[in-house]
């Protein structure tokens, strides 16, 4: 009896000891795999979903990583996750990505760096093109960030685009604004489209759509009763260019969107900034972070205050619209893509 007892005793301490060895054993393997190798840095992308201005813009944040020595493979681990448009998708890679405890995160478009900040107030992260950083709560100041989080902002020249609007269009009386109710970076910018709008003269009217689904009857309805439709940086109409182009074209409303990449999917024209150039300004910003020449807390949100005028021919052609030489002269002229 006094034996049994005893083995058994040695079996229990034996099973403690072997069970902590593993244990052990298996914490320092996963702390090793990301971040104690100084040679290897990780970054994790979280992306909001594929539109083709996101995309241009991930491809962008790589090459600027790479342009500034960081390489997939050498001494770069990207982390990559889509959240295809879904808000619970966003928050499970947001923790999956920050459980492997990256060197740096970049959020592309807001619902993704919101996210993003959610998960981690820690690490070094930064804004792949948000439009109104502050006004999502991602950063206390443009200048001063003040926290983890710093990057580009792609707040449109609204103010060149309604006056480009005017040149182009001079029949445009009424302007309607279309975007969605969800988005935080639309709202803000509908006040200021709208503020842009009447100062050049036009009257403006908003639709917001509450979701994908109520797109093409509220285009229907633009066409009823609009000169003219304006986009702002919006990731849900983006996605659902074709349709809104194609709702569009059906009753002859030239579309003035507010970036280059909703031009090629069928806008009119625009002035807006190139996004793979956003992209590469963030990865450039990443590698300062990396390198340990930047902290967040103190670096200023990066905006671009120029660009440039890009028409869609096609378009121009289709609805029979004859631009003035004043805006081809400097123009950039986009191939529309095929779906
Ligand atoms: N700025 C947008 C945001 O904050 C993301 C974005 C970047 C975007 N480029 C775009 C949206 C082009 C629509 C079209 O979410």
């Amino acid at each position: 009896m006094k034996n049994k007892g005893l083995i058994l005793t040695v079996i229990v301490l034996f099973a403690i000891l072997v069970i902590t060895f593993v244990f052990e054993i298996g914490k320092s393997n996963s702390t090793e795999g990301a971040n104690t190798d100084e040679t290897n840095k990780t970054v994790g992308i979280l992306q909001y979903v594929s539109h083709p201005a996101l995309n241009e813009i991930r491809r962008g944040v790589e090459d600027g990583l790479e342009e500034s020595g960081y390489t997939q493979g050498e001494n770069l681990t990207i982390e990559y996750q889509n959240g295809q448009a879904d808000q619970s998708n966003l928050d499970t890679m947001s923790q999956q990505i920050v459980q492997q405890d990256p060197d740096a995160l970049v959020g592309i478009a807001t619902p993704a760096a919101q996210s993003l900040a959610n998960t981690t107030q820690d690490i070094p992260t930064v804004l792949g093109a948000i439009t109104d950083p502050v006004g999502a709560n991602l950063v206390d100041d443009m200048q001063e960030p003040g926290g983890n989080i710093t990057g580009v902002s792609d707040k449109a020249p609204v103010d060149q685009q309604m006056e480009l609007a005017k040149e182009i269009l001079p029949e445009t009386q009424k302007v309607g604004i279309l975007y969605s109710s969800t988005e935080d970076n639309s709202k803000y910018q509908v006040a200021e489209a709208t503020e842009e709008a009447e100062k050049a003269g036009f009257e403006v009217e908003d639709y917001p759509v509450p979701s994908t689904n109520e797109i093409t009857q509220t285009v229907q309805t633009m066409g009823d009763e609009v000169d003219m439709i304006y986009v702002p940086l919006d990731n849900t109409i983006a996605n659902a260019m074709p349709t809104v182009v194609n709702e569009a074209n059906k009753k002859d409303i030239p579309i003035i969107p507010s970036v280059d990449t909703m031009v090629e999917q069928g806008g009119l024209a625009t002035i807006g900034v190139n996004q793979y150039d956003l992209g590469v300004k963030s990865g450039e910003m990443v590698a300062d972070i990396l390198d340990g020449n930047a902290d967040p807390a103190t670096t200023p949100i990066y905006t671009f205050d120029t660009g440039d005028v890009i028409i869609n021919q096609e378009q121009a052609e289709e609805l029979d619209i004859d631009l003035p030489e004043s805006v081809t002269e400097d123009a950039t002229y986009v191939e529309e893509e095929d779906e």
